[in-house]
């Protein structure tokens, strides 16, 4: 019997392939899918009173709002808010500023695909989670078409239960592909996400240009030098610190030198779907990410500690945009 005639013979026979596969094989893909705890619901934000948010400068800015009425975008937003588990960390206990911060996060994308000139009629959350940032694309903007990945299967469920119907939520693997045609968006974003992704980085960034048509906006966020020297105010009890702790090989030390290397990957355990805590220099930035896309700029902490990384992609030669045709 050749390779191919056991392979073949071992499929036809149900014994042997229950033998030689999991239960339900798709777990090995979707970690998190026996995840059916019920979710914590938290009341949506519009019937929580002025006196909610009263730091709301420290979050957003009277220029970042330029002009428009912080209580309008309070209004237009009726949607649960998720409980502190499934929030990725962001403001555990403080649902007013969570729904700030992503509110921060909506208008500087905006702001940047106007600054560009892109006109915004489709957009990919990448790595969305429960939609911290999301929900205002869905409640503020308008825009007809918005997608929401996420490699954790929870979130996915979360987004289908309690975000708007606009919000198309999909599930991806940590191998990269997505469901959406080439070109078809104008705008990918990725808030904390190539902050985790060790082994398919230029894959995944293969996959967002794939997506993205010419001269659309990529704004993706990540740990550059100038996260590394703001770091220097934390200690061992911030969670990004004790993650890179946990692997034994970082010293709080090393941050009051420069960043050691073009790229750094640290590694940590956790239950959720993914491990490792990723540094990239401005030069790695330039001299890989600039291979698939145009660096338009490097927004130092423009996302809390992390940057901003302003991208377009390149024009497409007419002979490949007939062949993708
Ligand atoms: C720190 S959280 C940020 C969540 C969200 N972008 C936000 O700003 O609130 C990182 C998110 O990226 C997701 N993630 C990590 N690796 C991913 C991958 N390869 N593909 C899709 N999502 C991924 C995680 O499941 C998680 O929801």
């Amino acid at each position: 019997m050749n390779p191919g005639q056991r392979q073949r013979a071992q499929h036809d026979d149900p014994a042997a392939s229950t033998a030689c596969r999991p239960d339900c094989w798709e777990d090995d893909f979707s970690i998190n899918t026996l995840d059916e705890a019920e979710f914590v619901v938290r009341p949506p934000i519009n019937s929580w009173d002025e006196s909610h948010f009263r730091n709301r400068r420290n979050i957003i800015s009277d220029e970042l709002l330029a002009g428009q009425s912080f209580r309008d975008f309070v209004e237009r937003d009726p949607w649960p808010i998720p409980g502190d588990q499934d929030r990725e960390g962001y403001c555990a206990g403080f649902d007013t500023s969570y729904w700030m911060a992503g509110l921060a996060d909506y208008l500087k994308v905006m702001r940047a695909a106007t600054g560009l000139g892109i006109e915004v009629n489709s957009l990919l959350d990448f790595g969305c989670a429960s939609g911290r940032v999301t929900r205002h694309f869905c409640t503020q903007s308008g825009i007809p078409e918005i997608w929401g990945s996420d490699i954790n299967r929870r979130h996915i469920r979360w987004l289908c239960q309690y975000m708007p119907p606009q919000l198309k939520p999909v599930f991806n693997s940590s191998m990269p592909s997505l469901p959406l045609p080439d070109h078809s968006m104008d705008v990918t974003c990725a808030f904390s996400v190539f902050t985790h992704i060790d082994t398919f980085e230029t894959s995944w960034l293969a996959e967002l240009r794939r997506v993205l048509r010419p001269g659309g906006l990529c704004y993706l966020t990540v740990h550059n030098e100038d996260t590394w020297v703001a770091m220097r105010e934390l200690d061992e009890t911030n969670r990004l610190i004790k993650s890179m702790l946990q692997g034994g090989q970082f010293a709080m030390d090393e941050l009051w030198q420069p960043l050691p290397a073009e790229r750094l990957v640290y590694r940590f355990r956790q239950t959720g779907p993914y491990r490792s805590q990723v540094f990239h220099s401005n030069a790695y930035l330039q001299r890989v990410w600039g291979r698939f896309f145009d660096i338009q700029q490097i927004l130092p902490r423009h996302h809390q500690r992390q940057s901003v990384v302003l991208m377009t992609r390149p024009a497409t030669s007419q002979s490949q945009l007939r062949s993708a045709a």
